[in-house]
């Protein structure tokens, strides 16, 4: 946009300002398109929005989507990706603060390390919207947008339990759980609504952990937390569960994974073990709607997806800028589920849900949320 245009832009947005008057917003309810607040430049909207790593496809698309939607109102917008390396992500941040940005957007790599940094933005008066994953130990995090994350392995949890018939099941079933990254707040909301739909079917027995990698409660959830959520850690663990322990004949029925990228390392160890699609293939799980797991899904080599549309979460972080450029009350949803131990972060949830194979068309292309060729259809 030319100076000339930006000047024009905004005087025509004073001018509809003021004969709205002020503003009042409605909550919506959680995943409903958000309220808009016009769509005219915003002012002093400089952002700058971290993102944890390149390495999956649903942080692309929610950097450069929402990266879109600011430019496209006026703002200054400076995206980065920091490789999921903790310092990387913290000079960024750094960077963004010495360079003007007045909102920060951040999906953090490990959620307890930003605190400083966080300290320098409240000094330039920056605001800051924790992006999908909690910022944990510091007062210095004014928002957070996320998908109910509890639910996403609640749903995980009853895909299982109802596929597998767990209330009438009676041979027991071989099962591995797998948890997300250590250093991620939403793994552990993940593996707490699994664990809380399958942690009694393990106790009485009906799900059998033969590697004995059986978390005994929620806060144990760690001691099978998958670093960084990397495919071939994933992987590894999986070669190593089957080798050691699914010997003699042995076959594992079901697999919690809590979400696409370690699917597909499970899904490599699987193959590579010789199971095979329609024989003795496992249940498993996932999140995202990453597209090589969409294929898997459509093959048969994984059972569901938890389909978060990360478009709607784009729209949402959208709106609490708008809102904040003005200084509007920002919207939220949820302000008592998620304490960051310093502080309840006033909390906006929108609602995951599950994708099966039968559902992908309805779901995930239909809506445009992927392309037909983009998984073979
Ligand atoms: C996100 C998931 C993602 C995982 C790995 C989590 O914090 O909520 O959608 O699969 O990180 O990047």
């Amino acid at each position: 946009m030319s100076q000339k245009t930006r000047f024009v832009a905004l005087v025509a947005a004073s001018a509809l300002a003021l004969s709205m008057g002020a503003c009042t917003s409605t909550p919506a309810a959680p995943g409903s398109a958000p309220a808009s607040s016009g769509s005219a430049a915003l002012k002093d909207c400089n952002v700058g929005i971290a993102m944890p790593t390149r390495s999956l496809e649903r942080w692309i698309n929610d950097g450069e989507q929402l990266q879109k939607k600011l430019k496209d109102a006026g703002c200054t917008v400076d995206l980065q990706y920091a490789d999921n390396k903790v310092d990387q992500q913290i000079s960024q941040i750094q960077n963004q603060i010495a360079g003007g940005s007045k909102i920060l957007v951040i999906a953090a790599i490990d959620g307890t390390a930003l605190g400083p940094v966080l300290q320098e933005a409240a000094k330039q008066s920056a605001k800051v919207i924790a992006y999908d994953r909690l910022i944990n130990g510091t007062p210095n995090v004014d928002y957070y947008a996320t998908f109910d994350n509890y639910k996403v392995g609640q749903l995980q949890g009853n895909f299982l339990k109802d596929q597998l018939k767990l209330d009438s099941a009676k041979d027991p079933i071989n099962f591995e759980p797998f948890a997300g990254s250590p250093d991620d707040n939403n793994a552990k909301f993940f593996f707490s609504g699994a664990w809380d739909v399958l942690l009694p079917y393990v106790q009485k027995g009906t799900l059998k952990v033969i590697s004995g990698k059986s978390p005994k409660s929620n806060d144990e959830w760690a001691s099978i937390g998958i670093q960084s959520w990397l495919s071939d850690k994933s992987q590894a663990e999986m070669d190593n569960r089957l080798s050691s322990f699914y010997t003699g004949g042995k076959k594992v029925q079901a697999v919690l994974s809590p979400n696409d990228s370690l699917a597909i390392g499970i899904e490599a160890s699987l193959k590579a073990a010789g199971y095979k699609v329609g024989t003795d293939w496992p249940l498993i799980t996932g999140q995202d709607g990453d597209k090589a797991n969409v294929k898997a899904i459509l093959a048969g080599e994984q059972s569901m997806t938890v389909w978060k549309d990360t478009r709607k979460l784009g729209e949402r972080v959208f709106t609490m800028i708008q809102q904040i450029s003005k200084g509007e009350k920002v919207e939220v949803n949820d302000e008592k589920s998620y304490n960051n131990g310093v502080k309840v972060v006033p909390s906006y949830l929108l609602e995951p849900e599950v994708v099966v194979k039968d559902t992908v068309q309805s779901k995930l292309i239909d809506s445009g949320f992927l392309k037909a060729s983009d998984v073979g259809l």
